[in-house]
């Protein structure tokens, strides 16, 4: 029998012990041996919960237990889910989270703790949360150059880009309605200002350059700025707006990495994931495009990625499952470098100067609508852009890069 213990039980590690418990014939098969629940780490009790008998306070007694050689991380944060992961993988045990945060800042770290204990660090729910990613990244797509990753990677902001296109809505309402529904954060920040996906595209990045992508160095703009006006001119121009992150192969050694709302063309596949599910949009030099889509978060889906990396653990007991995320940082190409084709809204106006400024651009016209306009631009450097929107100053109502 594998003997696993659960630390943090609130959505996910609940989920955790639900996917074991209801699963437990298929997993236990899966994984060749039965899987245990031993321990939940909490600071609360649960006493009318089938399993508060398993609830303890104290992170000792889980270290300390040799039975005990799979440890689900799912607590989140940077300070004590650092320590006990360290600690456990120092003693030997597996571990396997949905901890992006702490993935994106302590990954490299704690990957070689494991590999020089003969454990494993498992992260396939910190990314997408159900969808299978990091695990096609790292085992089955290692043929392959990666040339782009680019994903839809946080469901709140998804949500709120869906629902401001479908009712035509504005940004504040449409958050304020989804924070009553439980599905937007009391503090939105963390979803809505990019850092969310930026955490997750950081790891990803890492993953297809094998050297550590620092989240902190990533260019990341959130969907605040984004209004019911740039949905209706994305309707006229047949896109709609989605908050990418995404990551190019620039040459032979940099990447190219940022989070950003883009205008998306209503063809790309992406255009067409809704509501709160993410995808993730891979293209290999040999494979071509490859695209997985699925439920982002939510607790069995995200708890089924965290069983699953459990299941490998158990089969692979005693070894190290191997990861290529060397602690050597990414080149990272900068933005301003990089060719950009943008939708730009501007004040009526100014459009002599505006068509001027971009001149081969595309003109949008909303029937009946006075006050402004907009331009697709034709592809130009970033900081070219800047410079442009500079000298119409104030006139610039909005930007979106086009994709
Ligand atoms: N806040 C995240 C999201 C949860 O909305 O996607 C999953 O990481």
């Amino acid at each position: 029998m594998v003997q696993v213990a659960v630390l943090g039980y609130g959505t996910v590690g609940s989920g955790v012990v639900e996917v074991i418990g209801k699963n437990n014939g298929i997993v236990s098969r899966n994984a060749g041996q039965e899987l245990n629940v031993k321990y939940i780490l909490d600071l609360r009790d649960f006493p009318e919960d089938p399993y508060g008998d398993r609830v303890i306070h104290d992170f000792d007694t889980i270290l300390n237990d040799s039975e005990v050689s799979i440890v689900c991380e799912v607590m989140g944060g940077v300070g004590a889910a650092y320590q006990f992961t360290k600690a456990a993988l120092e003693k030997g045990k597996s571990v396997c989270t949905s901890n992006k945060e702490l993935v994106a800042k302590h990954g490299p770290e704690l990957l070689q703790i494991a590999k020089a204990n003969h454990c494993s660090y498992l992260f396939e729910a910190s990314v997408g949360g159900g969808i299978p990613i990091i695990r096609p990244l790292n085992d089955c797509l290692t043929a392959e150059k990666i040339e782009n990753i680019t994903g839809i990677l946080n469901g709140t902001t998804n949500y709120i880009l869906t629902k401001m296109e479908r009712e035509g809505a504005d940004f504040d309402t449409v958050l304020k309605e989804a924070q009553e529904k439980g599905y937007a954060e009391r503090n939105p920040e963390a979803d809505v200002e990019g850092h969310d996906a930026c955490r997750k595209i950081a790891i990803l990045s890492s993953l297809m350059t094998g050297k550590n992508v620092d989240s902190e160095k990533i260019y990341t703009e959130g969907i605040t700025k984004i209004t019911a006006d740039d949905f209706l001119y994305a309707k006229a121009a047949g896109r709609t707006i989605k908050l990418l992150a995404k990551s190019d192969a620039v040459g032979e050694d940099e990447v190219l990495t940022m989070v950003a709302p883009f205008m998306v063309d209503k063809e790309h596949p992406l255009a067409m994931v809704n509501d709160v599910f993410n995808a993730v949009f891979v293209r290999g030099n040999m494979l071509g495009d490859s695209m997985y889509y699925g439920r982002g978060a939510g607790k069995l889906p995200t708890a089924s990625a965290v069983v699953g990396d459990v299941v490998e653990c158990a089969r692979n007991l005693g070894r190290h499952i191997p990861c290529r995320w060397e602690a050597q940082d990414a080149k990272l190409a900068d933005v301003a470098d990089i060719e950009d084709a943008y939708y730009v809204r501007v004040k009526a106006e100014k459009k002599s100067e505006a068509q001027a400024a971009f001149a081969g651009g595309r003109l949008l016209e909303i029937p009946d609508r006075d006050k402004d306009f907009a331009v697709l631009t034709t592809p130009m450097k970033e900081k070219e852009f800047a410079a442009k929107c500079q000298t119409l100053g104030d006139a610039v109502l909005s930007r979106i890069r086009l994709y």
